[in-house]
């Protein structure tokens, strides 16, 4: 009885192998895989049908098994939310909130956000009927820029850490001659600082500058930052000047679900965070909002927050279209993640090997901003060695080592800046323990070593990047580095698809 639907089963099968092989013998990547015998099905493999982007995907899978990734805000997704992220969800419009939806159809991806909403609160330990939030921003930056949308009008003014000292772009970032962050366009903006004899946020001087300038707004949050953030402080100095709080947990929202750090939910009134970074989820954002009663006044009559209305219309559709359905499926698994025993050690890995490697720097004479972590990152101040960011970052690249230059308090020049930021999420991902992380350590100290020696025999900065590929003896010390990092990562276990 079961013989006749495989035997019909059998010829359908019989033709992608066939087709396979013709198209391999297709010499030209980019040549229409779609002709007369073979109509379109949509059906082909990204190998059978765009061999030249297959040969890319591969190609950077292969740099992301044999490199050392420390780069603070990267992380390695895992498979099952990246299948959720690759998904049809890709292929749903669904403009407006779920039973609001401007298009028919929208049943199963009203379930989708319904459950990544309640996720989202769940893995941060929020009352539904304190919190809200909306899962569709499309990134970090995004999400920053909806709050602002909702809550201030053109020109209001807004305080951040500024960019120079672990702050970030979307918190208001302009330069001596230009307003650069469209945030630092629209609005007015006034940066606070690290007090740079401690490597701290100089929270006295955000205080008094904040009487002066009244921001409608505070930014608490930081993108190179390697210390927690009082959040009561910067709460208090919000209700003494009426200005809403908002943290920026992008980088530490990993940390804050393992409830490894103190949480920002206590004291902000708004929360923004990326899902990529230390959560490990597919790429988006999220804003949590406050809800429910803010105060009672004199009368005894209840003031309520009105955050949610202002948060919904800002995203969809003063900013944003149709959801990224698949991005916000691929949150929701992670979120789901985050909830586990696995997770939290996860993150309590992060802060080990975080300690681990300031530990090592440090006995290797290195200076650390603020001078360790409390966090999963450190900021290596390269200057007291005699090199600096940039120069560090290029042959950390070449050796297959990523990590990225960064300023250090009192650094003069943004494109070669003091510092080196370095991250442990990522490569925890991959099972890194304490002792590899010191092992890592040896490996960075060579290549800061070769940036020494070749600093010293060049000038600027080309002169010195033309060198490291060009001396014969530099070469063969890099190259000597690479292989030996590479045997080293490359046996290490990778979240994601084998293969792409
Ligand atoms: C990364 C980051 C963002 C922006 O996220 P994108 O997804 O890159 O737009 C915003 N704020 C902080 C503090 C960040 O670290
Ligand atoms: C705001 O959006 C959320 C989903 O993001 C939804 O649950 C809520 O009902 C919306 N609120 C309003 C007032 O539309």
């Amino acid at each position: 009885f079961l013989f006749l639907p495989l035997m019909f089963l059998i010829p359908l099968c019989q033709r992608a192998p066939f087709r396979l092989g013709v198209r391999g013998q297709q010499s030209h990547a980019a040549k229409s895989t779609v002709d007369e015998d073979h109509p379109w099905t949509g059906q082909e493999s990204l190998a059978q049908d765009d061999p030249e982007m297959w040969d890319l995907l591969q190609k950077e899978k292969d740099r992301q098994r044999r490199g050392l990734e420390l780069i603070a805000s990267e992380n390695f997704c895992s498979r099952a939310a990246l299948e959720a992220q690759g998904s049809c969800l890709n292929n749903k419009y669904s403009e407006g909130y779920p039973g609001k939806r401007y298009y028919g159809g929208a049943e199963v991806v009203d379930q989708i956000e319904l459950l990544c909403q309640k996720r989202a609160l769940e893995a941060f330990d929020l009352d539904p009927s304190l919190w809200g939030v909306n899962v569709q921003p499309y990134s970090g930056s995004p999400a920053n820029f909806a709050v602002y949308t909702a809550v201030l009008k053109p020109h209001d003014r807004i305080m951040g850490l500024d960019l120079p000292d672990g702050g970030h772009l979307t918190h208001g970032y302009m330069s001596d001659v230009r307003r650069i962050s469209a945030t630092s366009i629209y609005f007015e903006s006034m940066p606070y600082k690290l007090n740079t004899a401690t490597g701290l946020i100089d929270y006295d001087q955000m205080e008094m500058t904040a009487k002066l300038f009244r921001p409608k707004l505070i930014i608490a949050g930081t993108s190179a930052y390697a210390r927690l953030i009082d959040y009561a402080r910067i709460k208090k100095l919000c209700t003494d000047i009426k200005a809403y709080m908002l943290a920026d947990m992008a980088h530490i929202s990993g940390l804050v679900a393992a409830k490894a750090i103190p949480s920002p939910f206590e004291h902000a009134d708004l929360v923004t965070t990326t899902t990529h970074k230390s959560l490990r989820g597919a790429r988006a954002g999220l804003i949590f909002y406050r809800k429910g009663v803010h105060s009672v006044d004199k009368k005894g009559k209840e003031i309520r927050y009105d955050l949610e209305d202002k948060v919904n219309f800002s995203v969809f559709p003063s900013l944003q279209g149709g959801p990224h359905n698949h991005a916000i499926a691929g949150v929701a698994v992670a979120l789901r993640q985050a909830q586990s025993s696995m997770f939290k050690e996860y993150i309590a890995q992060v802060l080990k090997n975080a300690k681990a490697m300031s530990g090592a720097l440090l006995n290797k004479g290195y200076t650390l901003v603020s001078g360790g972590t409390d966090n999963h990152l450190v900021l290596v101040d390269l200057r007291p060695k005699g090199i600096d960011g940039a120069r560090a970052e290029r042959v950390l690249e070449l050796v297959s080592i990523t990590a990225n230059k960064n300023t250090c308090p009192g650094d003069k020049s943004a494109l070669t800046p003091g510092g080196l930021r370095l991250g442990a999420p990522a490569l925890t991902s991959r099972q890194f323990k304490e002792a590899d992380f010191v092992q890592v350590v040896e490996f960075m100290d060579e290549g800061f070593k070769i940036a020494l020696d070749v600093k010293k025999k060049t000038a600027k900065l080309p002169d010195f990047k033309d060198f490291l590929l060009q001396d014969p003896e530099t070469v063969a010390r890099i190259t000597d580095l690479r292989h030996r990092v590479e045997a080293f990562a490359r046996p290490f276990p990778m979240p994601g698809f084998h293969d792409h």
